[in-house]
């Protein structure tokens, strides 16, 4: 028998088109991303190409050297490192608050934000803080999320905008996209294809969310 499974068909819900786009003042948006930045890269570009209507105030990451500080400077976006090292959760939090509020940001995207967060953060703008996570949760939460979905034998996977809540990978999910495991998939070759589906989904998502109000900005 063979198999033939279509790498780049897509399943999201709830689906997403034009009509995500939410009208009015651009909503103002905090960036926080750990690493290589390519969903602040998405939010961007959607942003440029009309599917967003928002703004980007700030980035803020936490190594310095993130590639995501060098693709803010590309958008002229300012970016502000903020090392964990040497810091205490909470006042890690703390100096991101203070930081997110001098850039007047109304609504906070974790994009790639590897460190857990703690009610300092979460109280300082309550359901208003949004993750993407490269799982369908609630399986697979925490940060190995890739190599836990490869181990366990499961045949589809994908990635989830939700809403962050003090459990971490457990708050109200907004959007997911679900990705086919291949045959022959490594962490690398599943991850470049959940990545597709999340710069799709994480500009939608925080479109939906103005959209419905779910974060009231
Ligand atoms: C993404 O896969 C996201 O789901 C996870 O970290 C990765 C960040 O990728 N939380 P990038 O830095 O946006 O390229």
């Amino acid at each position: 028998m063979t198999l033939h499974v279509d790498s780049s068909s897509s399943l999201i819900s709830p689906s997403i088109g034009d009509d995500v786009f939410s009208q009015g003042t651009p909503v103002k948006l905090g960036i926080l991303a750990s690493g290589n930045g390519s969903n602040f890269e998405a939010i961007a570009q959607a942003i440029q190409n009309g599917q967003l209507n928002a703004k980007i105030q700030v980035l803020i990451y936490n190594n310095p050297d993130a590639y995501a500080a060098v693709r803010a400077e590309n958008w002229h976006v300012p970016a502000v490192l903020l090392n964990h090292r040497n810091r205490t959760r909470e006042d890690l939090d703390a100096k991101i608050v203070e930081m997110l509020q001098l850039h007047n940001v109304e609504m906070v995207v974790m994009a790639g934000w590897m460190r857990i967060v703690t009610p300092v953060l979460i109280d300082a703008f309550p359901d208003k803080i949004i993750n993407i996570h490269p799982s369908l949760l609630p399986s697979f939460k925490g940060a190995r999320a890739i190599e836990q979905a490869l181990l366990s034998g499961v045949k589809i996977t994908g990635c989830t905008v939700h809403l962050v809540s003090l459990e971490v990978d457990s708050g109200l999910i907004l959007i997911q996209a679900a990705v086919p495991i291949l045959a022959n998939d490594t962490q690398e070759t599943l991850h470049a294809r959940i990545q597709v589906e999340e710069h799709r989904i994480l500009p939608a998502a925080i479109s939906l969310a103005v959209q419905n109000q779910l974060l009231k900005c």
